[in-house]
């Protein structure tokens, strides 16, 4: 009724037919308006989720960053000091992380995760992951991602290393709990990037099924997309200490090699590839085929897709995987020898003067408790581990964050969520904000 009396005026009104000179500037500057608005307009929808910043006058992504306000309990502590070396905020922070009621407020239950994760396009604002490519340069060089993962770090770490060119095969361990099975599935289905690996096998710490996860997710991710450029693959505790741009820059340095530990076979280690180790009077096994040379290194390795692809499709290492299935660890052997292969994309000679050490790779940190001491001390080769061991192997903790970060490795080994939440609190705050600065 009252649109109808609006109309009728309207078009009654004789300024619709001769406009009025005043009339027209009006009209003039209504027009200027529009175009203005509109190129703004364009500007933002070229630049996604890019927010204008009053106080800046830039557009900026700050509200990705992670801040105080997200109301996590772990921003009771300064991070930037922690990073600093403080050793007041680093005693501050071990000492909350003893506290059973505050490692309980930082939990996030497997429950959270499966029914927030229904709506998935407000789970992904909400823990604010990246869903555009920060620059040219990574989307140029799509990375894949092997996760061999049993329980709720995943997530984590994930949102951790998660942009929209890369793609990710999830293995969660066959026997994990149903809870945390629906909790990554219903995380992965919210992702076109992410899935979880078809075959899924009873990860055995030391056994062959560790290596089988992996070839699992090779052969998905290998078949899933030709784009990809490198391969890294991580368990549940591995963080990364880089951003994704600076990752793809150590990566583009390599020129198509790869970066892995592999170094001659400590003598302590020769019985895992000399016996099957089922058998507990220790059978001699019969030499590695075609006569290769047996190298060690780290389970943990970055690789081109053309190792990859020779992983799949060569006689020689499918001859060597039949082999390894009845040794010990064979994932501290297979990589490394498969890296000094001749032929293999990328690999190096088997003499020891092209051995690389685990601190030499960038592909992962590791603490071994027993090259920890002093600078002084002449067998040292990294100082005191702040948190505790598991298997040797320190679990880190916020006092161990400045000297990690000094390192060039891409990613560190081990961390946990459950022991000490702060550790990965600020080192994915830290991570998120320099990827945020590197954008201009
Ligand atoms: C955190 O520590 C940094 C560096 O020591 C300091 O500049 C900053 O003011 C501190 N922030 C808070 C909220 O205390
Ligand atoms: C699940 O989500 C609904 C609505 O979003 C909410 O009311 C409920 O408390 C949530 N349950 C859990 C266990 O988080
Ligand atoms: C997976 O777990 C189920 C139940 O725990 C078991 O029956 C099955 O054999 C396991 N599968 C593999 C491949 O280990
Ligand atoms: C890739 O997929 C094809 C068809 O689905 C299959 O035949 C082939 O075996 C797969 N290759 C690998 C390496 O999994």
């Amino acid at each position: 009724m009252l649109r109808n009396t609006l109309k009728a005026s309207w078009l009654r009104s004789p300024s619709y037919i001769i406009m009025h000179p005043a009339c027209i500037r009006v009209w003039l500057l209504l027009k200027l308006t529009v175009v203005v608005m509109s190129v703004w307009m364009l500007a933002i929808l070229s630049r996604p989720e890019a927010v204008w910043d009053p106080t800046t006058n830039i557009f900026s992504y700050s509200w990705l960053d992670y801040t105080d306000e997200d109301g996590d309990p772990e921003a009771a502590c300064n991070c930037s000091a922690i990073l600093q070396g403080d050793t007041e905020e680093i005693e501050k922070a071990a000492l909350l992380s003893l506290s059973k009621a505050f490692l309980e407020t930082v939990r996030i239950p497997d429950e959270y995760y499966i029914n927030a994760t229904q709506d998935c396009r407000k789970f992904k604002i909400s823990r604010k992951y990246l869903q555009f490519p920060l620059s040219q340069e990574e989307e140029d060089l799509p990375l894949a991602y092997s996760m061999v993962v049993h329980h709720k770090n995943f997530e984590r770490l994930l949102r951790a290393i998660y942009t929209p060119q890369n793609i990710y095969c999830v293995h969660v361990d066959n026997s994990s709990a149903p809870a945390i099975h629906s909790a990554i599935t219903a995380i992965t289905s919210c992702f076109p990037n992410v899935f979880v690996t078809r075959q899924t096998v009873d990860v055995v710490y030391g056994g062959w099924s560790r290596v089988q996860a992996d070839l699992n997710c090779m052969a998905d991710l290998y078949n899933y997309s030709t784009k990809w450029k490198y391969f890294i693959n991580l368990c549940g505790q591995d963080f990364p200490l880089k951003t994704n741009l600076e990752i793809v820059r150590m990566l583009r340095s390599l020129r198509g090699g790869n970066s892995l530990e592999s170094v001659k076979m400590p003598d302590a280690h020769r019985w895992r590839v000399s016996k099957v180790h089922e058998i507990v009077d220790g059978n001699v096994k019969e030499p590695p085929p075609f006569d290769l040379p047996i190298l060690y290194g780290n389970a943990y390795i970055v690789v081109s897709r053309n190792y990859i692809r020779d992983v799949l499709e060569d006689e020689r290492i499918q001859a060597l995987i039949e082999w390894g299935k009845d040794t010990y660890s064979p994932d501290e052997f297979l990589w490394a020898t498969i890296q000094r292969m001749p032929g293999v994309s990328g690999s190096r000679r088997p003499h020891s003067k092209y051995d690389m050490t685990d601190l030499n790779a960038f592909a992962r940190l590791v603490k071994w408790v027993f090259n920890e001491g002093p600078h002084d001390s002449p067998g040292a080769v990294y100082p005191k581990c702040h948190g505790q061991h598991v298997r040797l192997v320190c679990i880190y903790a916020v006092g161990d964050l400045q000297w990690i970060l000094e390192q060039h490795h891409l990613f560190a080994n081990k961390f946990n969520i459950d022991t000490d939440p702060i550790a990965i609190y600020c080192l994915e705050k830290y991570l998120r904000h320099k990827a945020l600065a590197e954008i201009h």
